[in-house]
């Protein structure tokens, strides 16, 4: 804090299908510390579009094990950031961004090796990509079994780059694909399988490839219904909760708004360099509060997806409206995300030294 955004110059733009780019980035020297990044991490976007501040997030598709740092958008309907990216965008035009961010990561690194089960719908397959070459290459023993639904080959980011991945990893390393409709004119080296990402197929999978390694971890990243569905299957399978992570593109957070209003509160918030003493109006979140105040806090999705805001504050203060991303065990902790928290009592006290980077 201050939320810090740096200029960086677009170096590459790669059309991978298409409706998705790639963009890499140039780093100065002087800026290679703060883009340091682990894999499944994302990048923050900030542009004035027809007079308004859009910012976006976009997931690393490169490892940190390579060179160059590159991020993954798939143009949406009506999506103001992914359309101009797609759209618009020029090599050697430069974009506001934000350092690294995101807790799409494991830190348990086995030396025995891991069994990793990834499932991907459409451009899901972003962090799952980098996550999967940054754990093949870290350990030898390390296996990748990876679920990837798209509605046909010509819409299959990295089509070509998981093939070679299969080449380079052999046993382990494989990619199912599933499509809504297939040519039979790409030769996947597993025969793709027509359909979509519902539970039969999910079940198919996981019968299919059976954990290698005593230590496992799963990550799901997609449409809601499928990651749903996955979430549904580990739960009645008993795999633990700590090795399941969900990375969540959209949230039921506009639809919580009326139920979850809040009241109006003293809030207190501890700034890196201050601390506030202000009121937060009924209906508004902590976060939206303190930008009407005019300070400058860390955000991103505003939808409880990414963590960015994150803050403290004792769990019996403050309610969030959705949470996509926070463990049980973290909530009770006192980590809220503050896009989301509306107060519950008349006074609440929010620390933003805590957790946060800046
Ligand atoms: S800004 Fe993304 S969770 Fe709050």
């Amino acid at each position: 804090m201050p939320t810090t955004f740096y200029t960086l110059g677009v170096k590459q733009i790669v059309q991978e299908t298409p409706e998705t780019v790639s963009l890499l980035f140039e780093i100065p020297p002087s800026l290679k510390e703060t883009f340091r990044y682990r894999e499944g991490q994302y990048l923050t976007l900030r542009k004035q579009i027809d007079g308004e501040e859009i910012r976006r997030s976009y997931s690393f598709s490169s490892s940190p094990l390579e060179q160059d740092l590159k991020i993954t958008i798939k143009q949406v309907p009506n999506g103001r950031m992914s359309t101009y990216i797609n759209q618009e965008l020029k090599e050697g035009d430069t974009l506001e961004v934000m350092p690294p961010m995101g807790r799409f990561y494991s830190d348990s690194f086995p030396v025995e090796g891991k069994s990793y089960f990834l499932f991907a719908g459409g451009s899901g397959i972003t962090p799952l990509f980098s996550i999967a070459k940054t754990v093949l290459h870290a350990n030898p023993l390390n296996a990748v079994w990876l679920l990837y639904g798209n509605q046909n080959e010509d819409a299959t980011i990295f089509r070509e780059e998981l093939q070679a991945l299969e080449q380079e990893f052999g046993s382990r390393f494989a990619v199912q694909h599933v499509l809504g409709q297939v040519s039979g004119e790409t030769p996947f080296q597993l025969e793709p399988w027509p359909g979509i990402m519902d539970e039969s197929i999910i079940h198919r999978f996981l019968n299919r490839h059976r954990p290698q390694h005593l230590h496992k971890e799963y990550f799901v990243c997609g449409p809601t219904p499928m990651m749903k569905a996955v979430e549904r299957i580990l739960q009645e399978k008993y795999v633990p909760k700590k090795t399941v992570h969900l990375e969540y593109f959209v949230s039921n957070a506009e639809a919580n708004a009326d139920t979850i209003k809040g009241k109006r509160a003293r809030l207190t918030a501890h700034l890196p360099d201050q601390t506030v003493d202000t009121w937060i109006p009924e209906g508004q979140t902590v976060l939206d509060a303190l930008l009407n105040d005019g300070y400058d806090i860390p955000f991103s999705c505003r939808s409880g997806n990414c963590a960015t805001c994150l803050g403290k504050c004792h769990p019996d203060q403050v309610k969030m409206r959705t949470n996509m991303t926070l463990e049980d065990d973290e909530v009770a902790q006192g980590m809220v995300l503050t896009c989301q928290a509306v107060p519950v009592t008349d006074a609440i006290e929010i620390d933003y030294t805590q957790y946060n980077p800046y």
